[in-house]
């Protein structure tokens, strides 16, 4: 999600760790930062903002050198500040390093550090990795107390390190986020992904995982983590920039797609411990949530994709938690004269944190004494700023319009609160509790499991490309899947009409248009209304309308109800609406590409909706 570069060679090395982060801008981030190493030693420069404000910064106090490290920050774990924004020193300010991924254990390990005299500066995980290193390299060598610090971490990282005491070269490792080395004419580089450098050099060395890369001018040095050598040949990157940027995906909206099981994990990191059965919320959302009244009303307000995501959040918390809520669209609720006191929360639900309409609710909704929960995905946004507590969905930059790990991020995020505030209300037995927490901490390999689903989505998507209306019905709590289904579809297809309902409705009105091969959409997953659903699926049929019937894994009996037939992984119900958004999105994808769609950005529609 950050931009890591690095850069080792003969030219100066400010303008080309600048060079590199600009070609990493369209990833999104909210600050950027340099360490270089030059003869005055370490030195660092920060900025909240632009690339183009810490170049302002770097003119007004020049760094010069040949050696340094770069990073562009989306925030995720503390709030997007100059003391957070990476590279991070130690406490000696001799070493400098920049970081993408999570470090899971970091509380432990910054308790120990601690307590070993280490001083902190920042809310990261990352700077852990820092004094880790810091506190090796007072016995070993900087090669040596760089890969003993690895040693230590738990969770996923790319990380590239600088130091005054090995001034000559830098050093990169890698363990689940991504870290390539690039190799130019007596010039090497570190870079997060392929299009910081394509400007520079096409050869690259892909590296594994724990893997770690001393790095000159004149190439890599690839070690294991137990330090024997790697060998491995560089290959020649033959993709353009724009492809690049896209990681390899012709689209990033197809890419967005495939980020769900790491988006899902992020929005699960440590919250959820599914070895105590426990949801841990940081110290302000614990306070708000805690101090609410045993008879809160909740009300939450969203706009498009994230007020679906608040439909299935009014399911989850009306049947798990017990609490009484009501989902308004933002634009509505703003001008309804809803009466709020101050045993009202709202809860904004909402990607960017900027959509114009949630913002004037929530202002309505102090004003009136309400109190703010937000569920926002970007860090000091508008919405995060002025809500009393802001629940994070971590999901990472989205830059398709079309919204796709937001939304499952956002059911996430609502089902951890769900979960909250049910144990919290002693709402559900013991065994029914273990269940539903195990199916939360399933979520990342359950969606991984649905994106196999993908090629027999792409056929199906073929075979109704041509269709130009669809119907999209769904029950409980897949009722908010037909309608985000639909949307998906209308929204990435602009030539073709798309209509959610719930299935029950079907009979009061939308079935007068069903004719032959009138295609619709069922979500038809394992619920207590699976057989009213069937009873929908039939009456289509009845019609010879054509059924694209998505059914949960090991359904033999559905086959015969469905024209075509997706299956995706059995789960608690409570959560069947994130497995099922993926074939949704993908087919809303694959009908869209098939009918020649401008996907990523379709006309009339952009990202944030900063009016009303
Ligand atoms: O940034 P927000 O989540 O507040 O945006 C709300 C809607 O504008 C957004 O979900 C929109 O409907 C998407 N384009 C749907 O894919």
């Amino acid at each position: 999600m950050c931009g890591i570069v690095g850069y080792v060679g003969r030219a100066p090395v400010v303008e080309a760790l600048l060079d590199a982060l600009g070609r990493l801008e369209y990833r999104g981030y909210d600050s950027a930062g340099v360490a270089v190493l030059n003869s005055q030693g370490l030195e660092v420069r920060k900025r909240v903002g632009k690339i183009r404000e810490l170049a302002a910064t770097l003119r007004r106090r020049p760094i010069t050198g040949h050696l340094g490290v770069g990073h562009s920050r989306w925030a995720t774990h503390g709030e997007p500040t100059e003391r957070n924004a990476h590279p991070h020193v130690d406490c000696t300010g001799k070493l400098a390093v920049v970081h993408n991924g999570i470090i899971e254990n970091y509380g432990p390990l910054k308790e120990r550090l601690i307590a070993k005299g280490h001083k902190f500066a920042s809310q990261t995980d990352t700077e852990v990795i820092v004094h880790l290193v810091e506190e090796f390299a007072k016995r070993h060598p900087i090669p040596e107390a760089f890969r003993l610090a690895l040693k230590e971490l738990r969770g996923s990282y790319a990380v590239c390190l600088i130091a005054e005491q090995d001034a000559k070269r830098l050093f990169g490792a890698k363990n689940g986020s991504p870290l390539i080395v690039g190799i130019g004419q007596h010039e090497s580089f570190f870079a997060s992904d392929v299009p910081a450098i394509l400007s520079r050099t096409r050869r690259v060395v892909y590296l594994n995982d724990l893997e770690v890369v001393e790095l000159t001018a004149e190439g890599p040095k690839l070690t294991t983590l137990e330090g024997k050598p790697v060998r491995r040949n560089p290959t020649t990157v033959d993709w353009d920039i724009t492809a690049a940027r896209k990681g390899g995906y012709p689209h990033f909206m197809l890419k967005e797609i495939h980020e769900q099981p790491e988006a899902i994990e992020q929005t699960l990191f440590n919250r959820l411990d599914p070895a105590k059965g426990r949801i841990v919320f940081d110290r302000r959302s614990k306070r708000f949530l805690d101090g609410l009244s045993p008879s809160e009303q909740f009300i939450i307000i969203a706009c498009g994709t994230a007020y679906h995501a608040g439909l299935v959040g009014e399911y989850m918390l009306e049947e798990l938690a017990r609490v009484p809520v009501d989902v308004d669209l933002a634009s509505e609720f703003r001008y309804r004269g809803a009466s709020l006191n101050r045993h009202t929360t709202v809860i904004a639900v909402t990607q960017s944190g900027e959509t114009a309409d949630t913002l004037a609710g929530i202002r309505l909704a102090k004003a009136q004494g309400a109190k703010v929960l937000a569920v926002c995905n970007v860090m000091g946004s508008s919405i995060a700023r002025e809500a009393d507590a802001v629940l994070y969905t971590h999901a990472g930059p989205e830059i398709a319009v079309a919204s796709t790990k937001a939304y499952t991020s956002q059911v996430t995020a609502l089902a951890l609160l769900t979960l909250y505030l049910a144990k919290q209300r002693r709402h559900v037995p013991p065994a029914q509790w273990r269940k539903l927490v195990d199916g939360l901490a399933s979520l990342p390999r359950l969606i991984d499991q649905a994106l196999a689903s993908e090629p027999a989505v792409k056929a199906i998507a073929a075979k109704y490309a041509a269709a130009r209306n669809f119907y999209y019905l769904g029950r409980r709590y897949n009722f908010p899947s037909a309608l985000e289904g639909a949307l998906k579809l209308k929204e990435v297809c602009p030539v073709i009409h798309a209509e959610g309902y719930a299935a029950g409705e079907m009979k009061h009105g939308p079935i007068s248009l069903i004719r032959k091969g009138w295609p619709v959409v069922f979500v038809a997953t394992a619920s207590p209304v699976y057989e009213k659903v069937i009873s929908n699926i039939e009456e289509v049929r009845a019609r010879k309308g054509e059924c694209i019937v998505i059914a949960s894994e090991g359904d033999a009996a559905i086959k015969r109800h469905a024209d075509s037939l997706i299956t995706v992984p059995r789960t608690e119900e409570f959560l069947s609406p994130v497995v099922v958004a993926v074939p949704l999105q993908l087919f809303a994808y694959y009908v869209a590409d098939a009918n020649g769609a401008d996907i990523d950005q379709p006309p009339n529609l952009a990202k944030s909706v900063t009016v009303e």
